[in-house]
């Protein structure tokens, strides 16, 4: 009886290790054919979040915005999955330039030829203009030709309302183009006095009018046309295909204008 007893005892030992074992090969073979086949590749896609409606952080640090939606639409058509780091935005193109990211998401204007030269730009988007902006109760000035030499002209770096303030200050049309980091130092600067205007894209200014009425205002006529895109390392030609394909699909399939529809009502 004793015998017996042990003899079964061992023989369930080497059963239960038997299975064990197979049990961690299977484990491992599983992880390799769901791990590396079917999980969609994550992109990091980089913009500058105080740019509402395109780019913007919600109440919990979420960047989210016109941009993050379409490429999200677009990311779930073609199979991939995006994350978001907001960085400033003369630094856009220098991490897509050397890999540190895949996509830029930003409301940038593709069709602007030194940009052209260091990555490659998805089919635009949203055309959009640039504008001047003033404090609401400014009433001398109402257009680009209203501003003189001794006017600070505010706009974001990098920008091509940087571009714009920048050409007036060397012009000696204004006395200086203030160049700061982030959109919202823009206005405000505007606001408080500091800054005689703010040179900044159309849609963005109209937003901000909505949401802060009665602080700033658009005058004067438009300038500098321009045509947003995504961007991607120059020769990334798998992931422009999968941006365009999806984006062309979101088209289709009316995802863009509900889009359109939700951030620009
Ligand atoms: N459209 C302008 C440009 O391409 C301004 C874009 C600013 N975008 C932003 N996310 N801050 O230069």
């Amino acid at each position: 009886m004793n015998k017996l007893l042990k003899k079964v005892l061992v023989l369930t030992l080497m059963i239960a290790m038997v299975f064990s074992i197979a049990a961690c090969g299977g484990d491992e073979s599983t992880d390799d054919e769901n791990g590396g086949g079917t999980e969609a590749v994550t992109y990091k896609a980089v913009t500058e979040a105080t740019f509402p409606p395109f780019d913007t952080v919600d109440e919990d640090g979420n960047i989210i915005g016109f941009d993050m939606d379409l490429m999200n639409a677009i990311a779930e058509d073609q199979g991939f999955k995006v994350e978001y780091v907001d960085m400033e935005f003369d630094s856009l193109i220098p991490a897509v330039e050397n890999g540190d990211a895949d996509i830029i998401t930003a409301g940038m204007n593709a069709m602007d030829p030194a940009r052209q030269a260091k990555v490659d730009f998805s089919t635009t988007y949203y055309d959009s203009k640039l504008v001047v902006v003033v404090s609401a109760e400014n009433n001398d000035i109402n257009g680009v030709d209203d501003l003189t030499a001794d006017m600070k002209v505010t706009a974001q770096i990098g920008t091509t309302g940087a571009d714009e303030a920048e050409a007036l200050a060397s012009e000696g049309k204004i006395g200086e183009a203030v160049i700061l980091n982030e959109y919202s130092s823009c206005i405000l600067q505007v606001i408080n006095g500091d800054a005689a205007a703010c040179i900044v894209d159309k849609p963005v200014a109209e937003a901000y009018i909505k949401s802060q009425d009665g602080k700033v205002k658009i005058v004067g006529d438009e300038m500098g046309a321009e045509s947003y895109g995504f961007a991607v390392q120059k020769g990334n030609t798998g992931v422009l295909e999968k941006i365009n394909t999806g984006l062309q699909n979101m088209i289709d399939n009316g995802t863009y204008d509900e889009l359109v529809a939700k951030w620009f009502n």
